[in-house]
């Protein structure tokens, strides 16, 4: 949650820094603002709104300098507006933040008396304190600085009287940095980076990084100079745009077929999932007695799905954990549990937490993750990565079929060294996943005809989503993915739950996208679609291609590929990202930047 760069070089300050907060701007859109070191001093603008806002503004007031940093918000502490809008200023201090200040209070209280703010903000606080603690020497302040705050926090601070250094330092919140031949860069993101680098490294906690013209040094909090773990991207410019796609969403969706390749074959040796590559010992599968798997949002939604696989094919107990409550959870588990995070970004904080309690109880923990060198995955015992390459959407499409497609690589491997599957049936299923993936295009075949029937969806206030097992899982993910880019109020049921309370929300013309691919549990589907039915409901059904579906139960039929329970979900996953995608298209939304939402949630 919010999108921070720092920058000093041989450009043009403003410009790189709004072109950098340009691919941040997913972290959030409440505010943007920039602040660069000129002939006048330090001059900054900011504006409520997203980067284009900012954009506007600029126009108005020119200013030249190769030293800036810049900011884009997703409000925590103190409301939307302009006052609040990063960068701050204190006195000497300029400076931008990622991340929440818990004790600025006690701050104010030691450090504030006589002093006045201009904003709500917990930022302005610390600036307040940078302040207070300077005298001269930007290292020294920093070091004192960081033993008071607490919170978690990625600063990018600037100087008035040291010219042309961006000072920066985190805990928690990310931040990546780069040198390249325009000068030194810094951001929460590689994605503000890579128009002018693929290599970067990612800033260790407790290290203060000095961005100069020329060069960029990391030194510990003793002084100590330390070298930074370099890391490599594999993709450019190019797949972090839009590339004449209306939307990054629609993009993503389209890109699914690819980034479930690009996450499915480096792991396939001999037509069977092997993880040697990423040193994924399977021993690990074997003294376990059972497996917690842990995440948010979207992810977690994958997650559910992993627990139908592991449970139906493993045979060993699963739950799936929120990860914002399992940290408070005091959970049961210890040396015998397999913890899988999953998260597309790395960074969330429930998930890292959990991540970090998972640890102190000494469970072996596994990171399912897309975002290359982030903390969760640094964090993990071992990680699988998915390469869906980058997301920007806030609403997640790609990251989530490969989760699941990461998932499903890793029952086969436990299925295999549990002996519950032998060999063949392995391979089979490798079969039945290439079958899956090629359905992803048969799914996206049908992007005109969703097109046409989200028309009917435009006006409704609530809408509901049933399945059972794998269904379900999957109807918890198409109900998040439509509210929160239509903000239509939407439900995710298990079919047979749905009288026990529920139902009577069904109501002449309420539509009920009912996911019925399920042939172990398909009949009872269709008892609980007749009982939405006779109350009127507006059905959306999804099933196999081949099954028999008597006309009357439905309005709409969507298919996807006939094949075997466990390999359903990723066709069936893209049909619902383009049921939210159109849906929010024809209520004329914006898509990409749904309102409250931001992309990586690293605040609690
Ligand atoms: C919904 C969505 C969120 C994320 C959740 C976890 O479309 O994107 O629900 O899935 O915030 O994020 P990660 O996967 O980055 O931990």
């Amino acid at each position: 949650m919010c999108g921070i760069i720092g920058f000093s070089g041989s450009l043009e300050a403003a410009d790189v820094l709004v072109t950098g907060l340009e691919q941040l701007e997913y972290r959030g859109y409440d505010s943007a603002g920039i602040a660069v070191q000129s002939k006048q001093g330090i001059q900054s603008v900011k504006a409520v709104g997203n980067v284009g806002a900012l954009k506007e503004k600029l126009k108005e007031k020119v200013f030249h300098g190769s030293c800036g940093i810049g900011h884009t918000r997703w409000a925590t502490h103190g409301g939307v507006s302009e006052v609040n809008a990063h960068p701050h200023q204190f006195g000497k201090i300029t400076l931008i933040h990622n991340g929440i200040i818990e004790n600025y209070k006690e701050i104010w209280e030691e450090y504030g008396a006589g002093k006045t703010l201009v904003s709500q903000t917990d930022t302005e606080i610390a600036a307040l304190l940078f302040d207070k603690l300077y005298q001269g020497k930007p290292e020294e302040t920093i070091k004192k600085a960081v033993s008071i705050l607490e919170g978690s926090y990625a600063f990018c601070i600037i100087f008035e009287d040291i010219p042309d250094i961006v000072y920066c330092v985190r805990k928690v919140s990310p931040l990546v940095a780069a040198r390249a031949k325009e000068g030194s860069f810094v951001a929460s993101d590689v994605t503000a980076l890579i128009a002018y680098t693929q290599d970067y490294f990612v800033l260790p906690e407790e290290t203060i990084l000095v961005l100069k013209q020329d060069t960029l040094y990391l030194e510990d909090l003793d002084g100590n100079q330390v070298e930074p773990e370099m890391l490599h991207v594999n993709w450019d410019t190019t797949a972090a745009q839009k590339n004449g796609y209306p939307h990054y969403m629609i993009k993503e969706i389209h890109e699914q077929a690819e980034a479930l390749r690009n996450t499915i074959l480096p792991r396939i040796k001999d037509n069977m999932p092997n993880f040697e590559a990423e040193q994924i010992p399977d021993s690990i599968f074997k003294g376990i007695d059972q497996i917690k798997i842990v995440a948010c949002g979207t992810a977690m939604h994958a997650g559910m799905v992993g627990k139908v696989l592991l449970e139906k094919r493993v045979r060993i107990p699963v739950g799936v954990e929120i990860a914002s409550e399992f940290r408070y959870q005091n959970p049961i588990i210890n040396e015998k549990t397999l913890v899988i995070v999953i998260s597309q970004s790395g960074e969330t904080i429930d998930t890292l937490a959990s991540l970090r309690l998972a640890k102190s109880k000494k469970a072996i923990t596994l990171a399912i993750v897309n975002v290359k060198g982030s903390t969760i995955a640094r964090e993990s015992d071992y990680v699988l990565y998915t390469h869906a390459g980058p997301e920007i959407a806030v609403a997640s499409t790609k990251a989530y079929t490969v989760q699941i497609a990461a998932l499903v690589l890793l029952t086969m491997r436990m299925a295999y060294v549990s002996g519950m599957s032998d060999i063949e049936v392995i391979k089979k299923d490798y079969e039945l996943l290439k079958l899956a993936e090629e359905a992803v295009h048969i799914s996206l075949a049908k992007e005109e005809e969703i097109k046409e029937l989200t028309n009917i969806l435009k006006e409704k206030e609530d809408l509901f989503f049933i399945g059972r097992g794998i269904d379900y899982a999957l109807s918890c993910e198409g109900s998040i993915k439509l509210k929160e880019i239509s903000y239509i109020h939407s439900e995710a049921y298990a079919a047979g739950e749905l009288k026990h309370g529920t139902i009577s929300l069904i109501t002449e013309g309420v539509p009920v996208i009912a996911i019925a691919t399920q042939e172990s549990v398909y009949a009872k589907m269709i008892s609980n679609i007749r009982e939405v039915r006779a109350r009127g409901a507006l059905v959306i059904l999804i099933t196999q291609e081949g099954v028999e579906v008597e006309p009357s139960i439905y309005n709409y039929h969507l298919t996807i590929p006939k094949l075997p329970d466990e390999f359903t979900p990723i066709p069936t996953a893209v049909l619902l990202q383009l049921i939210a995608y159109y849906t929010s298209v024809h209520r004329g939304l914006n898509v990409d930047q749904p309102r409250n939402l931001a992309k990586s949630v690293t605040v609690e």
